[in-house]
């Protein structure tokens, strides 16, 4: 098929040409959530080239067909080239879930897990979420966005362009703005997407204590609004769940979000099953664990375009025997994608790919599945699939250069970083060594 190069209107832009790519991966297709057998097609071209301007992705296709376009052959001299030497190029991850906004690890519930404690008891004993709060609160928030953008940074090595980062270990008004702050901050200083969240609802903070509903009217009728008049966040998310929230509480929280013109997406089922109704009567743009989800509530979310998030990093990190029912819920139709909830508490990683790896060997989900849901289902996650999540004229030029000769090796090579090269934004990225 020719494919004719289209320029976008920025005469100035720079262009970027890459070339000698083994397989391109263009996850082509609708641009919507991905479902059942369709999660496994990744859109493969072979010795493929990809031409990038103004940002965006102007040509794609077999190399031999993209370099007979006339403009290209005459301008091949302005166009900067980035030769993959036989790798593989697919998008940029798009990592939909993340708790960037933390100021130090949590070392002593790592030791307590080992010795056997459950995360739900060491939370119900004073550790967990609530022990990260303190030091958030005395943290500057120029403190905060370094810390962000140190994360931010760690997962653009290892092929992450787009990243959803949340608040929710500030728990008062102040340091949950000072928390989205630093999410901006970091963002501005990051060449990726970033899309803010607000988990005001993340745990009740100790001030509250036995004054779970005081608290969620406060995150309701205080810090929802300020975050919206402020467009500090797209989002508002819930820990809805035994020692969190009530799904009744997580109802309001949802729906103050969305007075505020605010998305919605929530923390659900990781440890106890609840009913999904009330919460995707909001129409949710996700859910996200799903570990525990009832048989009703997947014949639901069949029916719904929220899309369910699997976080196998959590289970890894707080050594679950189990992991989400990956199979369960693609084959009954459920959009799925992937993320790591880079977080202190259940899931430190920021590599997409050690998470694609664990979908595979503990979820039995196939490659291309899990790299289908780590890109164009995750980007359904966030509204922006009309943008990102998969190489087609007219998107956004973010893509990941990982050095491996077949897609597959991406999710086989586990704990061992293969990203090469990352365009973000039609630029490609450098990694300075102290960023
Ligand atoms: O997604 N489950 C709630 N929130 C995070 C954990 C946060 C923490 O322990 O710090 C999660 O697993
Ligand atoms: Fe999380």
């Amino acid at each position: 098929m020719r494919h004719k190069v289209k320029l976008p209107n920025r005469a100035s832009s720079p262009y970027l040409l890459l070339t000698n790519i083994s397989q391109l991966l263009t996850l082509r297709g609708e641009s919507a959530p991905r479902r059942g057998s369709a999660l496994n097609a990744v859109g493969i071209i072979e010795d493929a080239s990809v031409l990038c301007g103004g940002g965006k992705i102007v040509a794609v296709g077999r190399q031999r067909e993209v370099l007979r376009d006339e403009w290209l052959r005459k301008n091949r001299s302005k166009i900067h080239e980035l030769d993959c030497s036989g790798r593989v190029v697919l998008p940029g991850f798009i990592d939909c879930h993340t708790h960037p906004v933390f100021a130090e690890p949590r070392l002593i519930d790592f030791e307590k897990r080992i010795s056997g404690a459950s995360y739900e008891e060491i939370a119900a004993a004073g550790g967990g979420i609530r022990s990260s709060i303190a030091a958030v609160r005395a943290a500057s928030r120029k403190e905060l966005a370094d810390k962000v953008l140190a994360a931010l940074n760690a997962m653009l090595r290892q092929g992450t362009t787009t990243v959803e980062a949340k608040s929710g270990y500030g728990l008062s008004t102040e340091s949950e703005i000072k928390s989205l702050e630093a999410i901006r901050d970091a963002a501005n200083r990051w060449p990726g997407t970033v899309q803010s969240t607000l988990l005001a609802a993340h745990v009740v903070p100790p001030e509250f204590a036995g004054k779970a509903d005081q608290y969620v009217e406060k995150v309701c009728d205080e810090i929802i609004p300020l975050a919206a008049r402020r467009k500090l966040a797209r989002y508002v998310d819930v820990f809805c769940e035994r020692g969190a929230f009530t799904l009744e509480q997580s109802e309001k929280i949802f729906a103050a979000a969305r007075r505020n013109g605010l998305g919605t997406r929530a923390h659900v089922c990781q440890f106890t099953s609840s009913r999904l109704a009330g919460l995707l009567a909001h129409h949710p743009a996700s859910l996200d664990h799903m570990d525990c989800v009832g048989e009703e509530d997947v014949a639901a979310l069949n029916g719904s375009d929220t899309v369910a998030v699997l976080l196998p990093g959590a289970n890894y990190f707080l050594g679950h025997k189990d992991y989400p029912g990956a199979r369960r819920l693609i084959d009954s139709g459920v959009a799925i994608a992937l993320a790591t909830d880079y977080n202190p508490g259940t899931s430190p990683t920021p590599s997409m790919a050690f998470v694609l790896s664990t979908a595979c060997t503990h979820m039995r989900m196939s490659p291309a599945e899990a790299i289908c849901a780590a890109t164009m289902n995750a980007a359904c996650a966030l509204g922006l699939q009309a943008q990102k999540g998969t190489i087609e004229p007219g998107k956004d030029a973010d893509l990941a250069v990982f050095d491996v000769r077949d897609y597959r090796e991406i999710a086989y090579w586990f704990a061992w970083n293969r990203c090469a090269e990352m365009v973000a934004g039609g630029e490609v990225q450098s990694f300075a060594v102290d960023d």
